[in-house]
C-alpha cells in the first residue's frame, strides 16, 4: 500500500515564474479555516493566489464528506477542471479536505485527471506536495493521520489590512466522539486540543491585524482540555481569550450537549465579550433515537442544560442541528422531535435527512425510513421552525442592539450588514454622508424596525 513520504523527502523545486493557485472549498468552518492556512503556506512558499481561474497552475478542491453524494459532488467539481487540466500539461489538480480521508486511493483512481489527494493533516506540507507533483508528475495520496502526541497546529499569520472584522481561530482538531452517523472521526482523526497560550496568542495576532471578533472553532469545543493533561478546560479558555485587549466579541462553535458544564453556561454571564449565542446540536427529541445515535444524553438532560444556560443568560440565542429519518425512527419518535422544537424554541435550526456514510457505525444499520418519509418529516420540521424562528426574531423589534458592522449588505450597496450579539444578521441603511468603510469594524447602535424571514432590518442611531 502507498504510504505518504516523509516531508523531508519531498523535493524542493525552484522556478523563476511564480506559480499561481486557486482554491475552491465546500463544507464547514473547519474547511474555511483550512483554506486560510493553505493560502498562507503556499504564499510563503512563493506561490501566488490568482483571481482568474484559467491562469492557475495549481487548483485545490477542498471537499466535504458530511452528507450523501460527497464523492459525486467531488467528482463533478473536479470535472469542471478536466479541460483546463488537459489543455495545461504543466498544471496540477489536487483534492483535499474530508473526502480523501476515507478512501484516498479510490478517489485518485476515480478521478484520473487529479494529480494528488490529501487529508487535513497533510495541510502543513501542501507546498512541498504541490512542488513534488509539479516537478515529477507523479500521482500520489497523502492521507495518513498524524499521531495525537506529534500533532502541531499551524499558526495563522494574519496580515493587517487583509483580515476581516471576524476571524476563525481553531482550538481543537478531530473528534473522539462516537456518534454513530458521523464521518468526522474518520475524516479528521483523533481529537487534539491546541495549547491555551497558542490560542490566546493567535487571537491577539488577529486583533492586532484588525479583527474585532473571533469564533473559536472545533468539532466539540466543550471537551477542550488544553495540552499535556493540565487543568485548562473550555471555560478557562473562554476567560483567557476574554482578556485579549482590543478584542470585542467571542463566539464559538460547535458543541456537544454531553460536555456542556455549568461553568460553560455561566461563561455567557461572566465573560462580557462572549456573545449570547450557543449552537447546541440536539439531533433528535427521542431518547430511543438518541441512544441509537450514541449521543450519550437524553432529551430531558438536553432540556435541563438549556434551562440552566437560559437561567444564567435569559436572552441567550440558541441554534441547533437535527437529523430526521435516522434508522428506526418512527412517526412517534419524530413527533418527540417536533415537541422538543416546539418547547425549546430555537432561534435557528439546521435540519437534515439522515444519509448513510460509509465508514460510520450506522452504515451497517438498515436505512429503513423511506426517502419520501424523510422528506415529508423534514418539511414538517422546517415549517414549524420557520414560524418559531420568526417569532424569536420579532423579539428584537423596537430594541436598540449593539451591532458589529461586518460589510456592505449583499442586497443593496447603500446598506451595511452586521450581527447582533445573539448572531442575528441585521441590515441597515447607511446614514447620509457616511461611507460603509467608515463603519466596517465599528460597533454601532441599531434600532431594530422589522423582522424579515431570517434577518432583521434596522436604523443606525446617532454615531459618536
Ligand atoms: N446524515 C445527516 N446529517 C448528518 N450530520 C452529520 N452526519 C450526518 C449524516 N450522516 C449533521 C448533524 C451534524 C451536522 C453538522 O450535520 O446534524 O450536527
Ligand atoms: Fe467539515 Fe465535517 Fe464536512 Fe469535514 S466532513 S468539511 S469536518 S462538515
Amino acid at each position: 500500500m502507498w504510504r505518504p513520504r516523509r516531508l523531508d523527502t519531498f523535493s524542493r523545486v525552484r522556478s523563476d515564474k511564480p506559480r499561481r493557485f486557486w482554491i475552491e472549498s465546500f463544507g464547514c468552518q473547519m474547511n474555511d479555516y483550512d483554506v486560510e492556512r493553505m493560502t498562507e503556506t503556499l504564499t510563503s512558499a512563493g506561490y501566488e493566489q490568482t483571481l482568474l481561474r484559467p491562469t492557475a497552475d495549481l487548483v485545490i478542491i477542498n471537499t466535504c464528506n458530511i452528507r450523501e453524494k460527497a464523492e459525486r459532488k467531488t467528482a463533478s467539481a473536479a470535472g469542471l477542471w478536466k479541460e483546463w487540466r488537459r489543455d495545461k500539461p504543466g498544471a496540477v489538480l489536487a483534492i483535499g479536505g474530508c473526502v480523501p480521508s476515507v478512501d484516498g486511493d479510490g478517489l485518485l483512481k476515480s478521478i484520473p485527471h487529479a494529480d494528488f489527494v490529501f487529508n487535513p493533516d497533510a495541510i502543513p506540507r501542501i507546498a512541498e506536495m504541490a512542488d513534488e507533483a509539479l516537478a515529477t508528475r507523479r500521482r500520489f495520496t497523502a492521507t495518513a493521520f498524524i499521531d495525537v502526541e506529534d500533532y502541531d497546529f499551524l499558526d495563522a499569520r494574519p496580515v493587517p489590512g487583509k483580515v476581516g472584522v471576524t476571524a476563525l481561530v481553531t482550538i481543537q482538531k478531530g473528534c473522539d466522539n462516537g456518534c454513530a452517523y458521523c464521518v468526522v472521526p474518520k475524516t479528521r482523526g483523533r481529537e487534539v486540543s491546541r495549547p491555551l497560550p497558542e490560542v490566546v496568542a493567535e487571537v491577539a495576532r488577529f486583533v492586532q491585524a484588525g479583527a474585532k471578533e473571533v469564533t473559536l472553532i472545533g468539532q466539540n469545543v466543550n471537551s477542550y482540555h488544553g495540552a499535556g493533561g493540565g487543568s485548562d478546560d473550555f471555560a478557562t479558555l473562554l476567560a483567557a481569550v476574554g482578556e485579549v485587549a482590543g478584542l470585542e466579541r467571542i463566539r464559538y462553535t460547535t458543541s456537544h450537549p454531553k460536555d456542556v458544564t455549568p461553568k460553560v453556561s455561566e461563561a455567557f454571564r461572566d465573560v462580557p465579550k462572549l456573545c449570547e449565542w450557543m449552537h447546541l446540536p440536539v439531533q433528535s427529541g427521542s431518547a430511543r433515537v438518541l441512544a441509537a445515535m450514541r449521543r450519550e444524553y437524553t432529551p430531558d438532560e438536553y432540556r435541563r442544560k438549556l434551562d440552566y444556560a437560559r437561567a444564567c443568560t435569559p436572552d441567550l440565542s440558541i441554534t441547533s442541528d437535527i437529523i430526521v429519518g435516522y434508522p428506526g425512527e418512527t412517526e412517534a419518535d419524530f413527533r418527540m422531535t417536533m415537541a422538543l422544537v416546539e418547547d425549546v424554541r430555537f432561534d435557528g435550526l439546521y435540519s437534515f435527512q439522515y444519509s448513510p456514510r460509509p465508514g460510520t457505525p450506522a452504515f451497517a444499520m438498515d436505512d429503513d425510513v423511506p426517502d419520501a418519509e424523510k422528506r415529508e418529516r423534514l418539511g414538517r420540521l422546517q415549517e414549524l421552525q420557520q414560524s418559531i424562528g420568526r417569532e424569536r426574531l420579532s423579539r428584537f423589534v423596537g430594541r436598540v442592539e449593539p451591532v458589529l458592522v461586518e460589510g456592505v449588505s449583499s442586497r443593496s450597496p447603500d446598506h451595511v450588514c452586521g450581527r447582533a450579539r445573539g448572531n442575528q444578521v441585521i441590515n441597515a441603511p447607511l446614514p447620509s454622508g457616511i461611507a460603509a468603510v467608515d463603519l466596517i469594524g465599528r460597533t454601532v447602535s441599531v434600532q431594530v424596525v422589522a423582522a424579515r424571514a431570517h434577518t432583521l432590518a434596522g436604523e443606525i442611531q446617532a454615531l459618536s
